[in-house]
Parts: C-alpha cells; sequence; structure tokens
C-alpha cells in the first residue's frame, strides 16, 4: 500500500511575487482593510464587468454578507419565512445564511451529467412565498445561469449566484458570477486563486454594495460613502462612530487584497491549464458508460473532476476509493454531497421540490480528484488505469459514435 501522494486534490498557485507581495505588505505596516484591498475590489469588479465587489475574508463569508443586505435593503427586503429555490447539491455555507435569516429552503434535484440544479424542475418548485433562487455552478461547470435569470425576471425573483467554485467560467459568453442580483467568489486555496482566504461580493445595486460594505464591518458606516443607506450629519464627533444595520467583522486582510490582485492577473492562465487538463480527463474517459463524467454546460473553470460510478455498476465506491488510495491517488466527496443528507438540515426549515435522486447518487457514488494549473498528464493516465483495474469491465462500454 503506497501512502504517498502522486496525485493530489490541490496545489499552490503562487510564485515567487505571491512571496514578495506578502514580504512586502507585511514590511509596509498597515494591514487590514487598506487600499490593497481596495485597488483588489475595483481589479475584480473590472475583470467580470460589474460596478461593484466588496472583498471578505472568505466565500462563505460573502454568501453571508450578501443574504444579509438582501433582508436589510429598502425595497423589498428579504423576510422570515421567506422561500428560496436551492440546489441539493453544494457547500453548506450556500445554505447556512439563508437558515440564519429565517429563510425557508426548497430543494430541487440536480442533474446528474451536469451536477448543477435542473432547472426543468423550477416551476414546480415555485410558491406565492418564494422570493429568491440559490444558483451555483458545481466545480467549474456553470449551471442553466441564463434559465434561471429568465425565470428569476419572470417571476420578480432575486438571483443569488454563489459562484464560489467557479470563478473564470463562463456561459454564453458572459462570466459565471455576472447573472445574479448578487454573485459570490471564494479565494480559499484549493481555488482558482487563492489570496489564503478570502470571497468577494459582485454586484450591479449599489444599494447592495454599501450594504455589503457595512455589514462586513460591524454595521459602521466606516466605510460607507453617505448618500445611499444614510445622510451624514455635522454632528463628526457620532458620525465617527455610526453603526446604522446589524453586522459582523468579516474584514480581509490588506495581505489578502495584494495576493488577490497578482492572483486575478493570472486567472486566465490558470483556467486555460486547468482547460487542457479538461481536454485529456474527457478524452480519457467520455463515451465510458461505467463513470459518469460531468457534462460541461458552457465553459468550465475546472475546478477538479467528478465521476459518479453508474448506479448499476456491481462494485461498491469503497472498493474503488481504497485502489485510489492505495496508487496515491487523492480523491473526495463532490463540493458537500447533498446536503439534505447532513445532521445540519434538522435546523432548517425547508421543503423539496419532486424527489431528490441524483443528489443522493452524487453523494453516494460520486467522488472527485484534483485538478491543477499546469499538465496532469502522467496523474490522469494513471488515474485511468487504475479505475480500469479496480472496476473491471462492469456495464458494456458505449462504442464511439453509438
Ligand atoms: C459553492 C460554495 N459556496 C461557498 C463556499 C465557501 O467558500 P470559502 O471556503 O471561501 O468560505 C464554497 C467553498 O468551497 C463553495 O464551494
Amino acid at each position: 500500500m503506497s501512502s504517498e501522494i502522486f496525485y493530489d486534490l490541490a496545489s499552490s498557485t503562487w510564485g515567487d511575487e505571491e512571496r514578495r507581495v506578502v514580504q512586502r505588505i507585511f514590511d509596509q505596516g498597515r494591514l487590514t482593510m487598506g487600499g490593497h484591498v481596495r485597488e483588489f475590489e475595483e481589479a475584480f469588479a473590472a475583470k467580470f464587468g460589474m460596478k461593484h465587489a466588496v472583498m471578505t475574508n472568505s466565500g462563505s463569508s460573502a454568501n453571508l454578507v450578501g443574504v444579509a443586505a438582501l433582508c436589510h435593503r429598502r425595497a423589498r427586503p428579504l423576510r422570515r419565512g421567506d422561500e428560496v429555490i436551492v440546489p441539493a447539491v453544494s457547500w453548506a455555507t450556500t445554505y447556512h445564511p439563508l437558515q440564519q435569516y429565517g429563510l425557508k429552503l426548497r430543494f430541487v434535484d440536480v442533474e446528474l451529467e451536469t451536477i448543477n440544479m435542473d432547472v426543468s424542475k423550477l416551476e414546480a418548485a415555485l410558491t406565492p412565498r418564494t422570493r429568491m433562487v440559490v444558483a451555483v455552478s458545481i466545480l467549474g461547470n456553470p449551471a442553466a445561469l441564463d434559465v434561471m435569470r429568465a425565470f428569476c425576471d419572470s417571476h420578480d425573483l432575486i438571483l443569488f449566484e454563489d459562484n464560489c467554485e467557479s470563478m473564470g467560467s463562463s456561459l454564453g459568453g458572459r462570466f459565471c458570477g455576472t447573472f445574479g442580483d448578487v454573485n459570490t467568489f471564494s479565494t480559499f486555496y484549493s481555488h482558482q486563486i487563492s489570496t489564503m482566504e478570502g470571497g468577494v461580493l459582485l454586484t450591479n445595486d449599489t444599494e447592495i454594495d454599501h450594504l455589503a460594505r457595512a455589514i462586513r464591518n460591524h454595521g459602521w458606516t466606516r466605510d460607507v460613502p453617505p448618500g445611499t443607506i444614510y445622510e451624514r450629519t455635522a454632528d463628526g464627533f457620532n458620525e465617527a462612530y455610526r453603526f446604522i444595520v446589524p453586522g459582523y467583522n468579516v474584514r480581509p486582510l490588506e495581505v489578502c487584497g495584494a495576493l488577490g490582485v497578482v492572483q486575478l492577473g493570472k486567472l486566465d492562465a490558470i483556467v486555460e491549464a486547468r482547460r487542457a487538463n479538461a481536454a485529456t480527463f474527457v478524452r480519457l474517459f467520455a463515451g465510458d458508460e461505467r463513470f459518469i463524467i460531468q457534462r460541461e454546460h458552457g465553459r468550465s473553470s475546472w475546478f477538479s473532476f467528478t465521476i459518479v460510478l453508474h448506479p448499476q455498476l456491481e462494485i461498491a465506491r469503497a472498493d474503488i476509493l481504497a485502489a485510489l488510495r492505495d496508487s496515491g491517488i487523492a480523491f473526495r466527496m463532490i463540493t458537500g454531497g447533498s446536503f439534505l443528507r447532513h445532521e445540519a438540515i434538522r435546523f432548517f426549515d425547508y421543503d423539496t421540490a419532486g424527489p431528490i435522486v441524483n443528489a443522493d447518487l452524487v453523494h453516494d457514488r460520486g467522488f472527485f480528484v484534483g485538478n491543477h494549473p499546469r499538465d496532469l498528464g502522467a496523474e490522469l493516465d494513471r488515474l485511468r488505469s487504475v479505475l480500469d483495474q479496480a472496476v473491471g469491465a462492469g456495464l458494456p462500454t458505449a462504442t464511439p459514435g453509438a
């Protein structure tokens, strides 16, 4: 049994430039919420063609701040008991802020091939209490964001895009993370770009931008220009410490902002390298019925490579995972699997819109292996041969072109 990792889940996207930036920021003195965070926010908004970007200390915090801002906006805020349509597969902190703000979740199953929400079920999920849809593009693969956008527009719903896994992906030539009224990103270590920890909220709505700036910073006016969510008075003493909305401290560090600027400059090259590996992965696995791989919809930035073992394949996932482990190939659950299968669900007010079948298959029969911004030819070859050996002939392999 090999204990050495030959093919890991993630690797650093940093080079010398990032290490120099870290040193420079610490030498400089100002460590939190200064010009570097602001510079990153401006570069980020420009890169994605949106008006406002607000950096937070994580993608989870961006989700929290986004939901909070929607609950505190002036016109038609979200209110306790309002319903939100969500996909059954995502990360825990896609859902937690919704619970924390008293919203009711309506879970919709995912498609087995894309692992994104099955939008043919959207109409069935709609009730008179529905106020929002949460769109998640799983592991780089664009969800049907255009369909969700049109659905939200026609039913006067908010579209919240949790794009924490899919920076650099696009659908119909438009970046994922720009379809929503509120859009969030993560710059955690294993993601497309890394600021160690970090997140971004992206919006064209100035009120949401200002609320998000207050909410990430104690509910304070300190970083918020007057005129939209408050007016400044002549009383300088009280103005300096004015709290206008219930908030948190989820502020990013200057070093994360400065790293973000450097990393954002590398995003296109990183995504290109990930796509080159994806082409190899797809060539090796496409058309093999035993392994259901993620079908690209739009242009994925390929966070990782997912495999769901065909439900009719008479082999336990545990045996496959053991073979991968023995061969030094790291693997893990696909995102968080089905959120309905986690203990945390007992704290939620929720129901399901139709049966949840594919999310369970993803949970029980799926796993992913890593993608990296460097050539993975040898790693993917080993993956292919280990899986071939472990699975055996199994189901008939589809004949190419059949
Ligand atoms: C879909 C999704 N949303 C939110 C998050 C949270 O991001 P972070 O780890 O930066 O808190 C993640 C994390 O991977 C995620 O996959």
